[in-house]
């Protein structure tokens, strides 16, 4: 039997992490993990550039059940700190959108950078290795893998949410919270693409592809960036953002041109052009296939000169104030994030150790910590992570 300081199920983000600095401190760890590869997620992240962190994150830029969990590990291991270790391995970045960064390169840089760290600081890398069986014995706990058995001290479950079931993520953390007695909070998959109603997305699917600079809200939450129309539904960071807000049976009102006052336009071009056909007034504004659909959407006189205010202003609503009940969402299948997850009230904020088991950890997507798109969910993963491998 191998015996370990540490034993991390989860070679993702938060699980390298956490290993490292387990590893700086001289702990003997190892890193478990079913796939074949490790930081799978990283890989596929950011379009293959990961987004690694965002300049501004915040504690305000997560979902979770106690919004106030998360600022002391975001304080304690920042933005700023995970930037200083990307540029002291020399991996070259950019900012995109508010704050975003990106890498230059593939995301695979990311990978290698802790890859390196875990070998620098001898923690031990075992993939392909499903998790049998856990179980307390004493003060430690005994890992039956099916490449052995372990034991260990400290134990850190970094096994990520249920998102994309296809490359190996599993419920696995939370029913291993449930078995140690701890609460788990309800799951549901975030940052995903919503469908529509079948007749909806028949009328909809000639806008497949186009994209409009919006503002869509859910309740008093709202979101002002690219939508997308697809084949599906409705995707584009905006949509994706607004899913993690949204629940089954409630409302979005989309703006699809948050900037423009579109009753006095259309009123400036009646004035300017009574012969000009309505849907060509939109397409000032709107890509042309979806000024068409709006003017077929809201039938009316063929030309400007002959539309009442009350009709412009029907039309103006169709555009900015345009309200759907989504079918549904995507699923797990596409989504980047589960919402929900380890109970934030039973874990120490400051360490991310369960407080009713001395020794379990939870870091990174499996604890009710949901970060918005943008790279917060990685700096979630890397402040967490730094936090249990400061005590495991
Ligand atoms: P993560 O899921 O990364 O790692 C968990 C690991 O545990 C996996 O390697 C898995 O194989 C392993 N595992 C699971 N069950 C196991 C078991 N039973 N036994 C052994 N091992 C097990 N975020 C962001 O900030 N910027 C971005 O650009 C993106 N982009 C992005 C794109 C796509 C397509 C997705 C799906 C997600 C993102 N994200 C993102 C989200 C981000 O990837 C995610 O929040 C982090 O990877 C979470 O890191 P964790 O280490 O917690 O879990």
């Amino acid at each position: 039997m191998d015996l370990f300081d540490v034993v991390v199920i989860g070679a993702g983000a938060a699980g390298m992490m956490c290993a490292i600095e387990a590893g700086k401190r001289g702990r003997s760890v190892l890193v478990v993990d079913h796939a074949a590869k490790p930081g799978e997620k990283i890989r596929i992240s950011g379009g293959g550039r990961c987004n690694f962190t965002n300049l501004n994150a915040s504690p305000q830029n997560f979902i979770s059940g106690n919004p106030s969990f998360c600022i002391s590990a975001l304080r304690r291991y920042t933005q700023r700190d995970f930037i200083a270790l990307v540029e002291r391995y020399g991996i070259a970045y950019h900012e995109k959108t508010v704050g975003q960064l990106f890498c230059d390169g593939p995301s695979t840089q990311i990978v290698n950078l802790l890859l390196a760290e875990m070998r620098l600081h001898g923690v031990v890398l075992r993939l392909s290795t499903s998790v049998e069986s856990v179980e307390r014995i004493g003060d430690g706990f005994q890992i039956t893998l099916s490449t052995g058995t372990v034991t260990c001290r400290s134990l850190v479950v970094a096994s990520g949410g249920k998102s994309i079931p296809k490359m190996g993520a599993t419920g696995f953390g939370y029913d291993l919270a449930d078995r140690f007695g701890l609460k788990v909070t309800e799951t549901r998959p975030a940052l995903v693409p919503l469908t529509l109603e079948p007749g909806m997305l028949e009328r909809m699917t000639p806008l497949a592809g186009v994209s409009v600079d919006a503002v869509v809200a859910s309740g008093k939450t709202r979101f002002s960036e690219a939508m997308l129309f697809t084949h599906r539904g409705l995707s584009g960071p905006a949509i994706l953002q607004i899913s993690s807000y949204w629940r089954e049976g409630g409302e979005i009102t989309v703006s699809m041109v948050p900037q423009v006052n579109v009753f006095e336009e259309l009123r400036a071009a009646r004035s300017r052009n009574g012969r000009q056909a309505l849907q060509t007034a939109l397409a000032a504004l709107l890509p042309k296939r979806l000024a068409q659909l709006i003017a077929e959407s809201e039938p009316g006189p063929a030309n400007l000169a002959d539309c009442s205010d009350k009709y412009l202003r029907r039309v103006e609503a169709a555009v900015n104030q345009w309200r759907f009940k989504p079918a549904g969402s995507e699923g797990y299948r596409t989504a980047e994030v589960t919402l929900g997850g380890v109970d934030t009230h039973e874990l120490d904020s400051r360490t991310m150790e369960a407080k009713r088991v001395p020794g379990l950890y939870f870091v990174g997507e499996v604890v009710d910590v949901t970060g918005w798109l943008g790279g917060y969910n990685f700096q979630w993963a890397w402040s967490s992570g730094w936090c249990a491998g400061q005590v495991a």
